[in-house]
């Protein structure tokens, strides 16, 4: 179901003593109030102190990434059915630093996504063009075929449970926003392709987040748009006082 969501990716960041203290100061700022979806995408080792600090608040724990396989010889792996039993409900798929520095493809995609919804994990599938891409006008092309690739093998219902999070890889890290009209529309892309595969219910139905570079200031023009349901924010997630302006401005 379309929801409105903030969730923050910590990346390689954030020791124990500090992922408890961010989540204790961010629950005392929001109380239980609850404008959206507040989701913390932590690193392994923080997981189960996030977990723990962030029970009875609003605030919501997930993986930045995890195997498709149930078991076995994966040496440094994290299985599915690992996140599940400590209670994670999220993890994000996809996202370009894996696939740029891990080797992640399109296929190891797809397998993460069914895997994570064969245990109640809810991903959040990253798609998004390189600045060549778009430079020269196959940014539409990458990213609906990154998001069918992502999704083959899905009926509709559970197309509808995952979280696609646009991110234009020249707009991570860097400063350079999309404008909220080119972020929209390439929003609106996504949208179709889904429309064409699965329908158009569907398509109205799942949930369709923005990042690369989302702050403090920027983050209230591009949520004024038809088709950005939240964002999937970085660098601006590790300050409470930002990333409390971003969850209010949604
Ligand atoms: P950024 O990262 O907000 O620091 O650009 C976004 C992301 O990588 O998800």
């Amino acid at each position: 179901m379309r929801r409105k969501v903030i969730a923050g990716n910590w990346k390689m960041n954030m020791l124990p003593n500090e992922a408890m203290n961010f989540i204790n100061a961010l629950a005392e700022r929001q109380g239980q109030e609850k404008t959206c979806e507040v989701i913390l995408c932590v690193p392994y080792t923080d997981l189960f102190y996030s977990l723990l600090t962030a029970q009875n608040t609003p605030i919501k724990i997930g993986a930045q990434n995890m195997h498709w396989e149930e078991r076995g010889a994966y040496t440094g792996e994290i299985a599915p059915e690992m996140l599940q039993c400590i209670n994670v409900q999220y993890v994000i798929i996809g996202h370009s630093e894996r696939r740029q520095y891990f080797a992640e493809t399109d296929e190891t995609v797809n397998k993460k996504v069914k895997a994570a919804l064969a245990h109640e994990l809810t991903p959040i599938l990253c798609v998004g063009e390189t600045l060549k891409q778009k430079e020269v006008g196959l940014a539409e092309e990458v990213i609906t075929k990154q998001v069918e690739l992502a999704l083959g093998g899905l009926i509709a219902k559970q197309v509808e449970e995952v979280i696609i999070a646009y991110e234009p890889i020249w707009a991570i890290g860097t400063g350079k926003v999309a404008t909220k009209e080119d972020a929209n529309d390439a929003i609106k892309q996504i949208r179709n392709k889904i429309a064409d595969l699965y329908g158009e219910e569907t398509a109205q139905n799942v949930t369709i987040l923005y990042g690369g570079s989302v702050n403090g200031k920027n983050a209230k023009e591009l949520f004024s748009t038809s088709d950005i349901d939240g964002a999937l924010v970085g660098g601006a997630s590790l300050k409470v006082g930002e990333f409390e302006e971003i969850i209010k401005s949604i």
